[in-house]
């Protein structure tokens, strides 16, 4: 094969994927247009990395409405990230709403005078968007709104108090089912978890601020979706293999692997493995660090004991005893469920039993990492949570295996040991 530097890698990690190139979740964009046209809400969740703001932007793609045959003009559509609403709060918020709002009135100038007098005046508010809204309603049009990022919402800080948020959530609650306004109003938020797990606790008699939501999960790639976004390399069924052992059905991993392995296709060399690993490590770390993160205490403590579990059987020797953590994951289906649903873990029923695994053998290392820098003080913090699950006894057992860990570093293997099936299938090269 000659070197072809003409032939543009179409594979992009980190950046949302152009509404061109994305694929699968057809399912979850005909429940997203079941609610715009009947001017609903949705809110998406999903771990990071699995698309969400993708999908936002596929939502917001003019081609997504003509293919089913509806009218994008019809639609103002505001697509914004809480992450840029900084530091997130109400007013902020709308402000950057009401900014979005005039770019995309240039068809109505009218309307679009309108709300740059509201932000000229600084009274860019929820109140001010519903007067904004009847006069979309007499053009028989209505307002979109994309809401990426929502866990931020839910988040105090120091210019948004814990009140501050109830009082916002509760006014979009208003806005969006009891004025009359709603009627020109559809709305789909994301979040990292769903809505009412993640933030912001009900008071007793509250009624819950997220009941005019549709709850849809954004799940990872169904084999047939993760084959289309590699089917532009000619791949060996061993290299399918060990990237389906590292990426599973995430997309971010995915396009990292795609994209690193194109560019080696591209240039007619044999991938090297320490290479590979090296960059494929760093382009998705934050991806890991981000479903750590947004764990509960309750699922952390099962991605370690999975975790553990199979360290187990990387070690040379058996050096620690877990006793029966099947019991324990047994116990903790919802959780786990949540884990799979969020594309962190996956399951294969074996001899009858649901047997847990990571999606990723990359977040596994990371987990194991995650154990090895903690310290006794932290050990400690997480003891409660431990006796949540498991007998006094399995606690102890499981904290000595975690020292044993500690004070056995280098009987960890090293990364390629995680990474084996994709590394000597590496060596064998493209098909
Ligand atoms: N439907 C899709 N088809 C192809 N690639 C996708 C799809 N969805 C996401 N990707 C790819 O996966 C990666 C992550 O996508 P995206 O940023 O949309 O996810 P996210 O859930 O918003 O992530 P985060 O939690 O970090 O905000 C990107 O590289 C993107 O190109
Ligand atoms: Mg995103």
């Amino acid at each position: 094969m000659t070197e072809s530097p003409f032939l543009r890698n179409p594979y992009v990690p980190g950046k949302p994927v152009s509404p061109l190139l994305f694929i699968g979740h057809g399912n979850e964009i005909e429940t997203a247009f079941d609610q715009i046209l009947s001017r609903g809400h949705l809110a998406i969740w999903g771990g990071s990395g699995i698309g969400k703001t993708s999908f936002l932007e596929m939502i917001a793609a003019p081609q997504t409405w003509t293919f089913r045959a509806q009218d994008p003009t019809k639609a103002v559509i505001v697509l914004l990230s809480c992450l840029g609403v900084s530091p997130f709060n109400a007013a902020n918020f709308w402000r950057e709403v009401f900014l979005l709002l005039k770019e995309a009135l240039t068809d109505e100038p009218e309307i679009q005078k309108e709300v740059e007098d509201y932000l000229d005046r600084q009274t860019a508010s929820k109140d001010n968007l519903r007067s904004i809204l009847r006069l979309l309603g007499k053009r028989e049009k209505f307002l979109l709104l994309l809401i990426d990022d929502y866990d931020v919402a839910l988040q105090p800080n120091p210019s948004y108090t814990e009140q501050d948020a109830a009082n916002f959530l509760s006014d979009c609650r208003n806005l969006a089912s009891h004025a009359k306004e709603s009627q020109y109003l559809a709305s789909i938020v994301t979040s990292l978890r769903r809505l009412n797990e993640a933030g912001i606790k009900l008071k007793p008699g509250e009624s819950p601020w997220y009941n005019h939501y549709l709850f849809q999960p954004l799940k990872p790639f169904n084999e047939t979706d993760a084959a289309a976004l590699l089917g532009g390399l000619p791949l060996t069924p061993a290299l399918k293999d060990g990237i389906r052992d590292i990426a599973d059905g995430s997309p971010a991993l995915l396009q990292v692997a795609g994209y690193l392995l194109f560019r080696e296709f591209r240039a007619n060399r044999l991938p090297d493995p320490d290479a590979f690993a090296a960059e494929f490590q760093r382009a998705t770390e934050h991806y890991f660090e981000d479903n750590w993160n947004f764990s509960s205490e309750t699922e952390q403590t099962l991605l370690m004991l999975l975790a553990l579990t199979h360290l187990k059987g990387r070690l040379l020797k058996k050096r620690y005893d877990l006793g029966d953590t099947d019991v324990i994951f047994s116990q903790k289906e919802r959780e786990l469920r949540d884990l799979e649903e969020r594309g962190v873990v996956i399951y294969q029923v074996k001899e009858g039993k649901k047997q847990y695994r990571f999606a990723s053998s990359l977040m596994e290392w990371w987990v194991i990492k995650e154990i090895e820098n903690s310290d006794e003080e932290a050990l400690q913090a997480r003891q409660r949570t431990f006796l949540n699950l498991m007998s006094r006894r399995q606690a102890e057992t499981v904290t000595s295996a975690i020292r044993w860990l500690w004070q056995n570093k280098e009987e960890v293997p090293p990364i390629l040991a995680w990474l084996g099936k994709i590394t000597s299938a590496l060596s064998i090269g493209f098909m």
